[in-house]
This record gives C-alpha cells, structure tokens and sequence, in this order.
C-alpha cells in the first residue's frame, strides 16, 4: 500500500516572512495523521523557521540539496548531519536544476544518496528527460542511465526510504504538464526498473511522485493514474491557494 506523498519544492524562493506565513497556512491544513503524506523543502536559511510553523502538524521538513562528506572543509556546502540535526526528515537529491547549474552528475548524485540512506535521511531522488531526448525517443535510455547511475551500489535495505520523482525537464516551470499517459508511462517504466533491479515488494512499495507544472487544475488527473503516487510541485508550492488544492487532490488515493 502506497500513501500518496505531495511535497513542495520551493527552490529559491520567498523571504522569512513569506515562507513562514506560507509554512503556517499549509500545517493549518494539514493535521497530523492526514491520509496523504506532505513536505516543505524551503532554502537552507528558512529550514529552522519553517520547522518551528510546521510543529504539531502532520508537515514534515525537506532540504533542497546536501553534500555527501561528514562535516567539515568544504566551503558552502551542507551536510547531511546538518540536516538532521535541524529537524528534516527529507533531501531532494538529482534536481534537474541542480544537473543543469551545479555539475550535479549521476555519480556524485549516487554518493550523496547513498551518504544520505546511511545517515537515515529520506531521500527524493529526482530523474528525467530533457525534451531534445523525449524527441529523438530516448526518454527510457535517459531514465535508465540515471537510475543506474545515482542507485550504484544502493542495495533493497539502502532503497526503502527512496522516494522517485520523475519530473520531465521540458515540463518544469514552463507551463507545459506531461499528459497523464506520458506520466504514467514513465512511471511504470520506473517502477517496473525498480522490480528487475530489486524485487517486487520494493517495486510496490516504492512511491514515484510526478513534477513539472503541477497546477491544482491538473493534479487530480494526473494523481488518478495507477502508477503516479504523488507530487513534487515548484512553482504551485509558493500560495496555499494553489498548494492546497493539490495536497487535497492527493488525499484519500491509496493504490
Ligand atoms: P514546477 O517545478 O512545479 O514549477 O514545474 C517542479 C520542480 O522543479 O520540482
């Protein structure tokens, strides 16, 4: 039994206020022991903050990216026993903005997720296809190389707490959704991944959110496929009134 999983991705957005009233808007309405499972992945600085809204509420905390190496020299980074230690249960890790900007390759994506699985922390593990490679149709050629690549190594134990988010690249902040074929194609693909690389039992129990333009007047259908357990949403995740709706399109799908 999969619990559908809708979490927000809020890159680097808002001030300190904004993502505390928006923290405290979204646990008001998200009351522990909910049907669906949420998280707030602000920017590192608000993590505290958001934490400190969130209490008391079913919500729980994300981070956004982490490095791999135990604390010390290396300027700018974060560690995992950082994010711990502040209260996250959750690291967004192979974010295609992360790909594209920071030299986030599938090996170093693979040592932060199995440093992460070691510590304990849940991991979000973000893969897809840029629209040149869903043209040329090597969108499976794409999914299964950074499988490969970024689940190295990482044995059923390690995957249990790894979450899949398939986030097309061409429909990320653009306006432009996957349909809900396209979603859910990729999806199975995913999973049925998962089922040859490990085994069944993580096949069905593995979540794979969908990303890219998750908007409140879409996300029912595309939540409605068989294979979509959930939701890692940007641009929606900055107003209730748009987050809301989506958390609440999620509720009550258990598949
Ligand atoms: P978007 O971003 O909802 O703004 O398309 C999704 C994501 O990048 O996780």
């Amino acid at each position: 039994m999969r619990r559908p999983f809708v979490a927000g991705n809020w890159k680097m957005n808002l001030t300190l206020a904004q993502g505390k009233a928006l923290a405290a808007a979204i646990a008001a309405d998200c009351p522990a022991g909910d049907s669906v499972d949420v998280a707030l992945c602000p920017a590192s600085p608000y993590l505290l903050p958001v934490k400190d809204a969130i209490a008391g509420s079913g919500v729980q905390l994300g981070a956004q990216n982490a490095y791999f190496a135990a604390p010390g020299a290396f300027t700018g980074e974060i560690a995992l026993d950082m994010l711990l230690d502040v209260g996250c249960q959750w690291v967004i890790l192979g974010h295609s903005e992360r790909r594209q900007f920071f030299g986030d390759t599938d090996a170093l994506i693979n040592k932060k997720l199995i440093a992460a699985r070691q510590k304990g922390l849940g991991v979000i593990f973000c893969v897809g296809e840029l629209l040149a490679e869903r043209q040329e149709n090597r969108t499976e050629a794409v999914l299964e190389t950074q499988m490969a690549g970024g689940l190295a190594d990482v044995d059923a134990a390690m995957f249990e707490g790894v979450v899949i988010a398939y986030e097309p690249v061409w429909a990320i902040g653009t306006g432009v959704t996957a349909s809900p074929e396209q979603a859910e194609a990729a999806h199975l693909y995913l999973r049925n991944w998962v089922r040859s690389h490990y085994n069944n039992a993580a096949a069905d129990q593995l979540r794979i959110q969908y990303g890219g333009s998750v908007k409140p007047d879409n996300a029912a259908e595309l939540l409605s496929q068989p294979n979509v357990d959930g939701a890692l949403v940007g641009g929606a995740s900055l107003k209730p009134e748009q987050f809301l709706p989506i958390i609440q399109a999620a509720r009550g799908i258990v598949k």
